[in-house]
């Protein structure tokens, strides 16, 4: 009895080992997982995405050294940050059948690049052609002053009892003045949102399009440097397009932007000009709930009636959208940088329907087909 008494304990005690083994690990692995982030932003700005069909499809360390202009003594370094890379599925690595030793990314083999990947070219010969590169958005993500350092103070923000959010205790101002006040700012913000824009609206019009059938008119509110808008008009020669945004940022767009787009200055608080559809494209989820139901309100009173074709096409987050693992991860994680930077989060069907009723619309339909975002089409 006693043997077998301490036999027991004996497991218990192991079980537990284990457990706190395994506990360690993963708090280390979590603790430490901002580091997988950092290395791709590290990768971002060196550019070794393009570097690799720059060289053919493939690359061995010494030459992605050497293509990326980096220190003679950083080669060692980058092999770490690539193995980095390749553990968490950004880039592949295969090995030469003599290095087999070198598992992991090693000095030998040679790097290519994944599906992820391929989404940061920006030169037409990788799988994401320049024009459907989500670089510009990943460096957004990356911007100390726009993205990290609010972030960063996310438990001072949550500490302070003062009605701001972790972005204006950072800068003392919002992200729509930091962004018109700083152009460099404002230039890398409009940028990852023409490049997500450019990427999203291509396979929103090629799986979804029959969100635009019998529309003749749209205005892109808050459409930013109107790469959204533009991508309707050249998909629907036929649809008028217009683009609302803040005077700074329509005054940033070149005269000679191309395409048959239209673009207007305002604040859509206080009007939007007539269509018979609005698009409102990553712009709620910047909002609260009072401020989305004066948008929508406007909305409303630009658009035709249900029976003459009005509708409000809103293409953002449907928390809980998704039964797949990465994307639910995802609108978690974009609701947490959504809300230090603006007053506005991510919401699920039951938050958006609340705030489209109190608008006065009547009826909405949720198509989940953009991946982590959704097309909601909104009706009077
Ligand atoms: C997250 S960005 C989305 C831009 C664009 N819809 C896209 O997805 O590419 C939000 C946009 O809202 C604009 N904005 C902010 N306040 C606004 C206002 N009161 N009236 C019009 N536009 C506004 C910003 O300048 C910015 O371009």
């Amino acid at each position: 009895m006693a043997m077998q008494q301490k036999q027991q304990d004996g497991g218990h005690a192991k079980l537990a080992q284990e457990q706190l083994l395994q506990a360690s690990t993963e708090l280390m692995h979590h603790s430490l997982g901002y580091l997988n982030s950092m290395a791709l932003g590290c990768a971002a700005k060196l550019g070794v995405a393009d570097a690799i069909p720059r060289a053919g499809g493939r690359t061995s360390l010494d030459d992605l050294h050497a293509a990326l202009s980096l220190g003679p003594s950083k080669l060692p370094y980058l092999r770490r940050v690539m193995r980095v890379l390749v553990a968490s599925g950004v880039f592949a690595h295969e090995q030469e059948a003599a290095d087999v030793d070198n598992a992991g990314g090693g000095g030998g083999g040679y790097y290519s690049l994944t599906p992820v990947s391929s989404l940061l070219v920006t030169t037409g010969a990788g799988a994401g052609a320049s024009c459907r590169s989500l670089l510009p958005l990943v460096l957004l993500h990356h911007s100390p002053a726009l993205c990290v350092t609010p972030a960063t103070g996310m438990a001072e923000w949550l500490k302070s009892g003062k009605e701001e959010t972790a972005f204006e205790m950072t800068h003392g101002a919002g992200l729509w003045s930091v962004c018109s006040r700083t152009p460099e700012l404002g230039e890398l913000f409009n940028d990852a949102m023409a490049a997500d824009s450019t990427f999203i609206m291509d396979l929103a019009i090629r799986g979804a399009g029959q969100v635009f059938d019998k529309i003749t008119s749209l205005v892109d509110v808050a459409g930013g440097t109107g790469a959204a808008a533009r991508a309707v008009a050249i998909a629907f020669p036929h649809i008028k397009c217009t683009v609302l945004d803040l005077p700074h940022v329509i005054g940033s767009i070149p005269t000679d932007h191309g395409g048959d787009v239209q673009f207007v200055a305002g604040d859509m608080m206080d009007c939007i000009p007539q269509a018979d559809a609005l698009l409102l494209k990553f712009v709620l989820h910047d909002w609260s709930d009072v401020d989305c139901v004066k948008i929508l309100k406007q909305c409303k009173e630009a658009i035709p009636s249900r029976e003459a074709g009005g509708k409000v096409i809103i293409i953002d987050v449907v928390v809980g959208s998704s039964s797949q693992a990465t994307s639910q991860g995802t609108q978690l994680l974009f609701d947490l940088i959504v809300s230090t930077m603006l007053p506005g989060m991510e919401r699920n069907e039951k938050e958006w329907c609340k705030i489209f009723k109190e608008a006065g619309f009547t009826e909405y339909k949720i198509s989940p087909v953009l991946g982590f975002r959704s097309i909601i089409e909104v009706f009077p």
